[in-house]
């Protein structure tokens, strides 16, 4: 027998003991080859004043096991705590976010009827997520989106592989590349690129909004969804209540080097100690860790067992219903029904079935990224912001008319919508002011950029941020104003 894998397990808090030693149980029953290292992590660690909520020593488990099985933490109330997730996902590069969604009716009542069987391949570091925030004005406040060709490529070329692992047909991209034509637009772009090495697979895209619409009414036609983290972020919840129950869901946080696994529900202190949790979006985790460290058989042999125990009608309060369920049962019954089912397969569910090749990789290197050679970047104005309480956009340019130089005023906008020269604006202005500057279209110089400052500076403007506006080979990098 080879040497067990270590793996690092926290069990959290609320439901979280519960569930992990059910699952704990179920694994050891299946004879996983794993040695569990316990850490704590969480409210205890929270309260202890560590705001982070891990100490060194958890610290120093996972990163060296490099596979983590966490259950459900609670955040305390009130500001100074920091998410853990998000925490963990950042310090260990944990990029994709791996979220299968099923539905297992008529077993468990669902709103899909017809077979849904969706993975979520969300990116997990970068865009709006990051919290990236600012107050500018008195009116005004920003967030930024920030969207990287490594964060892009990294995911996309994920779901591309995964799809191909797992046998799956096609990958479907959702953007709003119609409006955030940089940022949306280089995922959208990075998608058709990737796309195109993987010929075997059917690709398509949509934009999110009718995207998330057509997943809430007909999942069944979706196969494999890749996106952005935040419209990941609520399309997994609604896929995820599409099939039934959050309580269902597992969820996978892979980086080059580190896994974490976990349930997408969290720690349910309502029921906490009570004994009735459902551990099965725990277990189903796990499962997907079992075929990460290659442990294929022991994968397939409790997915099945559990798909059985779900086919038998033996369900937790969370899933049971009159007329649907068999038995009504709670967290040690249905631990001891799964246990009781290993070796059995469904009769009408898909059967699960794992092998050599999924989890892991050969041909690529998970998270590998190659930076291109630099592009030729031109600089050729500048957007200037500044907090400003006039009325209208005509009444800055003239108050503004006496700082033109090499560089001149080309357009204002007011919440990205030009309103000088030829507003036909009727909404309202802000505070908020982008001025842009020009030279026509001929290549300036920062210094350029740094005597306009010193002027409009000197005359008293509150310039609140500059964006350079950069050519790269030969394409503009920044957006017209709405209306321009
Ligand atoms: P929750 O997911 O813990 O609970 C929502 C509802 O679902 C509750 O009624 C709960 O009883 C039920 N539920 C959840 N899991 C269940 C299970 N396995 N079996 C049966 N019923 C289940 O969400 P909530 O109440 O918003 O958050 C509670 C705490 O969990 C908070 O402190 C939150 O910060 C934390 N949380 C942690 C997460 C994590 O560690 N990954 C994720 C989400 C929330």
């Amino acid at each position: 027998m080879k040497q067990p894998v270590p793996i690092t397990v926290a069990y959290g808090d609320g439901i979280g003991p519960e569930i992990m030693t059910a699952v704990l149980q179920i694994l050891e029953a299946a004879r996983a080859n794993i040695q569990p290292e316990v850490i704590e992590v969480g409210e205890k660690i929270y309260l202890q004043g560590n705001t982070s909520g891990i100490p060194d020593a958890a610290w120093e488990s996972i990163k060296r096991t490099d596979v983590f099985l966490k259950a459900p933490i609670s955040t305390p109330q009130g500001g100074g705590y920091k998410s853990l997730n998000v925490t963990m996902r950042k310090t260990l590069g944990l990029f994709a976010n791996v979220r299968p969604c099923i539905s297992y009716y008529p077993f468990i009542e669902s709103k899909s009827q017809e077979g849904m069987d969706v993975v979520i391949i969300r990116e997990n570091e970068e865009d709006l997520y990051a919290g990236i925030e600012h107050q500018q004005t008195d009116e005004v406040v920003q967030s930024l989106k920030l969207i990287s060709r490594p964060g892009c490529e990294r995911i996309i070329r994920y779901a591309f592989e995964y799809a191909l692992q797992y046998g799956r047909k096609k990958v479907t991209c959702f953007s709003k590349d119609n409006i955030m034509k940089q940022t949306d637009g280089l995922f959208h772009k990075i998608f058709d690129e990737i796309g195109a090495e993987y010929p075997q697979l059917e690709k398509e895209h949509w934009i999110i909004d009718i995207g998330a619409a057509k997943l809430a009414v007909n999942p069944e036609k979706f196969d494999i969804i890749v996106t952005s983290n935040l419209y990941g972020d609520i399309i997994s919840d609604i896929a995820a209540l599409v099939t039934g129950s959050v309580g269902l869901a597992g969820s996978a946080n892979v980086g080059g080097q580190t896994a974490m696994f976990e349930a997408v529900h969290g720690s349910a202190p309502d029921i906490a100690g009570k004994g009735i949790a459902n551990p099965s979006g725990l277990l189903l985790a796990a499962i997907q860790m079992l075929v990460h460290i290659k442990q294929y058989e022991t994968a397939t042999l409790v997915h099945n067992a559990w798909l059985r125990t779900i086919e038998d009608g033996i369900h937790t309060g969370d899933i049971y219903r009159e007329g649907t369920s068999k038995q009504r049962t709670n967290t040690e019954g249905f631990t001891r029904a799964v246990i009781e089912r290993l070796g059995d397969t469904p009769k009408t569910l898909k059967k699960a079935h794992y092998q050599p090749g999924q989890g892991s990789h050969t041909h690529y290197t998970v998270g590998q990224y190659t930076r291109r050679p630099a592009a030729k970047k031109e600089l050729l104005g500048v957007d200037v912001v500044l907090h400003w309480r006039g009325e209208t956009g005509e009444g800055l340019a003239q108050v503004l008319s006496p700082y033109n130089d090499t560089l001149k005023l080309k357009t204002i906008s007011n919440r990205g919508v030009k309103v000088y020269p030829d507003s036909q604006t009727e909404s309202y202005c802000t505070d908020h002011w982008a001025v842009r500057y020009m030279n026509n279209n001929e290549v300036i110089s920062h210094q350029d950029i740094i005597d306009l400052l010193q002027r409009l500076y000197n005359a008293g403007f509150d310039v609140v941020k500059t964006e350079n506006l950069y050519r790269f080979d030969g394409k503009n990098g920044f957006s017209l104003g709405q209306g321009e």
